[in-house]
Parts: C-alpha cells; structure tokens; sequence
C-alpha cells in the first residue's frame, strides 16, 4: 500500500455535551487524474474505511485540469463505506463545476455548495455545512448558514481554510480545509515560509484555532491525497494524509497528532486579485470544456 500519514484528533470541547463518540474522517485535495496514480486514490480510500468512520468528508479538487478522468472519480467516491460530504475546490471550478458535481453525485457524494444539511449518526443529529470554493470567488456564506440551528452540534467544509474564521461566529466550531498541500515540498520548513509569506495562507497544514474556551472555533488544513502540478511530496508533513477527528472526545482523552497551532499572519487576496481569479475560473472552465468536446469526451457519460 503506498504510504499515508494518520493523524487523530479530539474536539471541539463543546461537543463533549452534544455528541457520543462521532467518528469523521477527512480527505482533502485527490487531484485524480494523470498526476496522481490510481492506486494511491484507492489505497487512501482504504485506509479509511479501515478507521470505520460514521462519515466522510472531503475539502474539494477533486480532479486536476481536465475531464479526462471523471469515470476514475466516480469509481474512487464509490467506495468509501460511510455517508459522504464535499465541497468544490478551485481545481474543480477550473475544470467545468457541473462536470465534476456530476461525477461526484454519481460516486454517491453529497456535494453542498453554499448548504448545510443534517445527518443522523448513531441517533445523534450532526448538522454538515458546505461552503462553495472560495479561491473562484463562489463562496457565499451568509447562503451557506441560512436556517442553520447554531445550538446543534455543526461541522463545516470550506476547500480554503481562511473562510473558517467567518464561519465560527455562527456556530460551525470545527471546519474542514485543504488547497495548500501542506506545501508538498516540507523540508526545513520552506512550506511556511512560501504560503504564509509569498502566497499569503494564515493556515498552511494541521490544526489552528480553539477547540475550547468561551469562543470556540478551530480548523484542520489537510496535506491531501494528491498532486495536481508537482508530483513530488518530501517531508513529514507533506506526505499523503487521512485524518480522523473523534467528535465528542475530550481534548486529551488520547495522545493527537500535535497541538493547535499558531496561524502565520496572512495576508488576504485584494479585491482586484479575486476578481482576476474569478474571469481566471470562467477563462479555464471554457477552455476545458473545449477540449473535453474536442477529444470527444463526454463527462455526462461517466461509468
Ligand atoms: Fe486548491
């Protein structure tokens, strides 16, 4: 089996009075597709189901640059044995949304973009908030939160991990995240200094944020699964990952991967970068589709 780190954690403390022993795993960024060999996607699939978790979620890219491997995606999503939550990543608006969302559905994922819903685990009521890919500008949350019970017990998904700040304030304590990749390349650190400094990421790989206190609110950046541009990942913390989180466990009621961490300071896109990011999506999504239909693929068709 190719080599994945697991990394386990607890929280957040406000749900040791809510729930009893939920267990949710967390996979972020597949990338299927060339880059990423088929054998990794099922083998991470795999270790997962192998933790027995009550439901799966996933932080978004789901494909790379093309519509060529959507069939794979169906058949990757299929076999995980728990419910299944996603949300859309940046890779997959670039790809064509409708496409990728298809597939997903197909695969039996519930995608939520910019909606919670509910899901009875062991006769516990956990409610699960999408938010759509923030990095292509469809991020709505105001959309996303709308007629969510803030007293009951929430997670939320959010392909960038940023969002989250805005989502704790209204109920959603622990958030799920990728697009960083934990910077693949983690030697000496580098990873930190490129995406919080260069790239700007208050969150870069791990865990961030409170999980107790009078106002809790963490979020977990996964290393993700696969690689979109460089296939390379050195490091520790750069290496293929599922992560498990035991909702309604204490803090400390068994030894976690490492402690919440410090953000790096950050620096958010202009207005005028996220509008350029915006036309980018839209520009890519055509040229895709473009190619999809000049290779004579037809994404719809998916097995
Ligand atoms: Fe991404």
């Amino acid at each position: 089996m190719p080599d994945y780190e697991l990394r386990r954690f607890a929280g957040p403390a406000i749900f040791t009075e809510q729930l009893d022993g939920v267990r949710v795993a967390h996979l972020t960024d597949q990338h299927v597709g060339r880059v990423t060999p088929h054998e990794v996607q099922i083998g991470a699939v795999e270790l997962t189901n192998a933790q027995e978790p009550d439901i799966v979620v996933l932080s978004g890219d789901f494909v790379c640059h093309s519509q060529e491997f959507l069939d794979q995606l169906v058949d990757v999503m299929g076999r995980f044995n728990a419910p299944v939550f996603g949300v859309l990543g940046n890779h997959d608006h670039w790809s064509g949304s409708d496409e990728v969302r298809w597939a997903l559905r197909k695969g039996g994922v519930e995608v939520l973009d910019n909606a919670w819903t509910s899901i009875e685990v062991k006769h516990q009521r956990l409610q699960v908030l999408g938010l759509d890919d923030a990095y292509t500008g469809n991020a709505d949350i105001p959309r996303a939160l709308k007629g969510l019970d803030p007293r009951k017990p929430t997670i939320g998904l959010s392909h960038i991990a940023e969002e989250a700040d805005a989502l704790w304030d209204h109920g959603v304590p622990m958030v799920f995240s990728g697009h960083t990749h934990a910077g693949q390349v983690t030697l000496a650190r580098l990873h930190e200094f490129i995406l919080g400094r260069v790239v700007g990421h208050k969150y870069v790989h791990g865990l961030y944020g409170q999980r107790g206190g009078e106002r809790p609110g963490a979020v977990y950046v996964g290393a993700g699964i696969g690689a979109a541009v460089v296939p390379v990942r050195l490091g520790a913390r750069g290496r293929r990952e599922v992560a498990v989180f035991e909702l309604g466990a204490h803090v400390g009621a068994f030894e976690e991967d490492h402690d919440e961490q410090e953000p790096a300071p950050g620096r958010a896109p202009s207005l005028d970068l996220r509008r350029r990011r915006v036309l980018e999506a839209q520009k890519k999504s055509e040229k895709r589709r473009a190619v999809a239909r000049a290779k004579g693929i037809d994404p719809f068709a998916a097995k």
